[in-house]
């Protein structure tokens, strides 16, 4: 569906604004988006044959999760070589084709950058691990004794266990803030911080769009500090990487960055600090999470504080910085399941998740399948599981005697497999993934959810997402209007206005499974054209919403 564009006064307004500011990221996690040589793993050519897609659905750039060399411990995110393409994936002229297929249908290629840490099969790992004199040595984090118990530098990795393991070789322990096949690199070391700027230059020399830098607020750590995120060196490290690889060149960076708060968010992304275009924050998904167990053991969600914490964001950034906008990525469960309702109101469901998100300031992603509304993976069984982190904590949680189905019920809930299953093409068998057996199992319901269905619907989920990146596009307020919450403490509505000049968008949407009639507040009351399906609809107080209704609404406020 295309609409003509409508060219309003408030479209001119910022017309320096940078490229990634009016446009969406679609993030590809490549062993789960196409199989094309029937060998059950997602490649480069898999996604090349998918670009047509990806243009239709409107996106402007793919975020990439790592297809370079590595043993593939934790999926690509323990890095053998940065030069290097895994074979599993393809070659690096297929790397070089992907940018330039997809440049064609001006999409651009983010690469992910896990510089935090290298595989422990990277060459500088095994230099630095045989000898002690080696020029690598300083390049990770080395202690003679295993740290005091309680002390600053005994810290449990994001994995489990100590983030100190013995190194067979050398004897000694290196730091490693997640799997211990994943040594954390020592930033302090001024060599490794110019390797690193090199590779990067080096990539985007190839013409890549950016890169998506993996839990980038970890870099400045001082391990024996007891110093993980915030370190003091962070800003200073990001600052000489932006001069040594960004300055003068137009690409996107985002950083994950899950320590991220409102007030430290603005160091990373204030342009004027000249460090990245955003990060990737996570409070709206870790607020739900138990304060012991954590992930395992997930909160129902709460909608007046979840919208509380989106306004925190919009308001903060606003003219300050810039938000990325998320429900799910692949180590997330999929938004309908954990937001929305993966039942009788699936559709609906993903569609007004995906409405009063892709209506706020900063630049959406969309997880892949996020925009047919892919469901969990709803394994039900341990060894369905791929994913190092389940694996570990099943491990360590059974141990501590947390009960298998426990621990499975938080599995279900929150294991990053949950979005790892492959990409659901259509009804046949794998899902029109691949002829093969995949290396993670398809989803069951893959024969009621799948592109195929989902976009021969006009009312689908795909047509829905495709309309508001659309909206996005052909709106200054959308991608540059203020924020403000109405109705802060409704159970379900979730309702805001954006505004530029005298430009007003009305957001408004039910997220539950009931009807819900609009009560009185300050929202404006406007009956008009919604701008996503083009039908009426109201704001006026006593106005019934169905089960996840959501719409748009456009009107011109008068006063500036
Ligand atoms: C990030 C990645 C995750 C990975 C971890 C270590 O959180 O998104 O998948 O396991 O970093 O690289
Ligand atoms: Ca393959």
């Amino acid at each position: 569906m295309t609409s003509s564009p409508i060219i309003k006064q408030s479209d001119l307004i910022s017309p320096d604004a940078p490229w990634w500011q009016s446009t969406v990221g679609y993030q590809i996690y490549p062993a789960s988006f196409c199989d094309s040589n029937g060998d059950g793993i997602g490649d480069i050519v898999g996604i090349i044959s998918k670009l047509d897609y990806l243009a239709d659905l409107g996106i402007g750039f793919i975020w990439l999760s790592p297809v370079y060399a590595s043993p593939m411990v934790d999926n690509g995110y323990d890095i053998s070589d940065y030069f290097a393409i895994n074979p599993m994936f393809g070659t690096m002229a297929d790397m070089e084709r992907l940018i330039a297929e997809a440049a064609k249908r001006r999409i651009g290629i983010v690469m992910d950058l896990v510089v935090n840490h290298t595989s422990n099969q990277h060459a500088w790992f095994k230099a630095a691990q045989s000898d002690r004199n080696s020029q690598y040595r300083d390049y990770y984090i080395w202690r003679d004794e295993p740290p005091v118990k309680g002390s600053d530098a005994d810290i449990t990795a994001t994995f489990g266990s100590s983030a100190w393991s013995r190194c067979a070789e050398s004897n000694e322990l290196y730091f490693h803030l997640f799997a211990p096949e994943q040594p954390d690199l020592n930033w302090t070391n001024p060599t490794l911080r110019s390797e690193v700027y090199k590779m990067m230059n080096w990539w985007l020399d190839k013409g890549i769009a950016g890169f998506r830098m993996d839990v980038i607020d970890l870099i400045g750590k001082q391990p024996e500090l007891g110093i993980i995120t915030d370190g003091p060196d962070l800003h200073r490290f990001l600052q000489e990487m932006y001069e040594a690889t960004l300055a003068g060149r137009d690409a996107v960076t985002v950083g994950e960055a899950w320590s991220a708060t409102v007030s430290t968010a603005p160091l990373y992304c204030a342009p004027q600090r000249r460090e990245l275009s955003m990060v990737f924050q996570f409070a709206h998904v870790t607020q739900f999470w138990d304060e012991r167990l954590g992930k395992w053991k997930p909160k129902a969600i709460d909608w007046p504080l979840l919208k509380s914490t989106f306004a925190a964001w919009q308001n903060a950034l606003h003219g300050k910085g810039w938000n990325s906008l998320f429900w799910g990525n692949h180590d997330l469960p999929r938004a309908v399941s954990r937001y929305g309702d993966e039942g009788e109101h699936r559709i609906g469901s993903a569609k007004a998740l995906a409405t009063v998100l892709h209506m706020m300031e900063g630049t959406p992603f969309i997880y892949q399948g996020e925009e047919i509304g892919m469901t969990n993976a709803a394994f039900t069984r341990i060894d369905q599981y791929r994913d190092v982190e389940t694996l570990n904590f099943h491990r360590i949680q059974r141990m501590e005697g947390v009960a298998e189905e426990d621990f499975l019920a938080g599995a279900r809930a929150n294991s990053r497999d949950n979005a790892r299953t492959p990409m659901q093409w259509s009804a046949s068998a794998q899902a029109g993934f691949t002829d093969a057996k995949p290396w993670i199992p398809v989803n069951k319901n893959h024969t009621q959810i799948n592109v195929e269905k989902d976009r021969s619907d006009p009312n689908g989920v795909f047509q829905h997402y495709s309309r508001l990146i659309s909206i996005r596009r052909e709106n200054a307020v959308v991608r540059h209007g203020d924020f403000q919450l109405f109705l802060a403490d409704h159970p379900n509505l979730f309702a805001y206005q954006r505004r530029l000049g005298t430009s007003v968008l009305l957001i408004v949407a039910n997220m539950s499974s009931h009807l819900v009639s609009i009560p009185p507040s300050e929202m404006p009351q406007i009956t008009g054209r919604d701008l996503i399906t083009g039908r009426t609809a109201s704001s006026a107080v006593g106005t019934t919403l169905q089960p996840y209704e959501s719409f748009v609404l456009s009107f011109s406020s008068g006063q500036n």
